[in-house]
């Protein structure tokens, strides 16, 4: 979406699914394009992760995972947004993931990968009372992916609470999320896609530079934003789809992709791409004309 609008218009869109147990799941489905989810995943992982769980519910397997700590990471790149907990990582696709410099995503995966609905969910008991509440989403083939689940009013420390004690303070968040993104009754807390601010990053995987010192390239890199006083973030990051003649960094504006950067071609960079905006050729990566065919890196 171009122009942010913080507004959600309802789709007025519910489903009951039978579970087979005398229970149901009542749906209500809310627009899933790509900034409405950036909100929603942000107010959830960022703001909120001490008050959700996410996971995987199918007949015969459920799997649940709840943050011990903020992430300590929590970025979108190519479509893909990861979030990395202490212990454990997800990837969620919220947006078209168009590929790498080594080759675009054909368009069935794209629209395979994306989520394609979501929607607020109420688990109800055969005595018609809610018990449980969540998120589900999509994917582009209509499978089941994560669920979000919020806390539960019945239940205390993994303990039921006793009949008629149910701490209903517990949905406030369930509540807010779903006036703002089923009903539309409230704005979206944000002015823009809060997942979109300008970047510059260098991978931290080993694939692209066996010897990881990547340190250097990512302290050059800071260090001019800072001198140029550009309102760009320098991050770390983990692949970056080139894995190969590494250090390898990334810009987000114009997606362009650098290899062999070490710290005084991070310095020019800076300098000439995103002061000047000339990008420096002989450093981006796929190489033109084969010059950096005859570069190999320094491990
Ligand atoms: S491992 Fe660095 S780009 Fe893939």
């Amino acid at each position: 979406m171009t122009n942010f609008n913080p507004w959600v218009t309802p789709l007025n869109q519910k489903l009951i699914e039978t579970t087979g147990n005398g229970w149901q799941i009542e749906y209500e489905f809310f627009d899933c394009q790509s900034d409405i989810l950036a909100c929603l995943t942000y107010t959830l992982f960022q703001e909120n992760w001490q008050h959700i769980g996410l996971g995987h519910i199918e007949q015969g397997s459920v799997l649940e995972l709840e943050f011990q700590e903020a992430p300590k990471k929590c970025v979108l790149y190519d479509g893909y947004l990861t979030v990395i907990a202490q212990e454990w990582h997800f990837h969620l696709c919220i947006e078209e993931t168009i590929g790498g410099p080594n080759g675009e995503t054909p368009p069935e995966l794209r629209k395979h990968r994306l989520i394609s609905k979501a929607a607020f969910y109420r688990r109800i008991n055969p005595e018609g009372e809610p018990r449980s509440w969540g998120i589900q989403f999509w994917n582009g083939a209509g499978e089941k992916g994560m669920t979000i689940f919020f806390p539960n009013p019945y239940v205390e420390e993994e303990n039921l609470l006793p009949e008629g004690k149910a701490n209903w303070d517990k949905l406030k968040l369930y509540n807010e999320l779903r006036e703002i993104y089923v009903l539309g009754q409230k704005p979206i807390p944000f002015t823009k896609n809060p997942f979109k601010c300008p970047y510059i990053a260098v991978c931290t995987s080993g694939r692209c530079y066996p010897s990881r010192k990547w340190q250097p390239t990512f302290a050059a890199l800071k260090s001019a934003v800072e001198k140029a006083d550009l309102d760009v973030e320098v991050r770390t990051t983990g692949c970056l789809q080139v894995c190969k003649l590494g250090p390898v960094v990334f810009y987000s504006e114009d997606k362009t992709w650098y290899s062999l950067v070490q710290p005084k071609v991070a310095e020019q960079i800076v300098q000439e791409h995103l002061v000047e905006g000339k990008k420096v050729i002989s450093h981006v990566y796929p190489p033109g004309n084969g010059e950096l065919e005859t570069v190999s890196s320094q491990d």
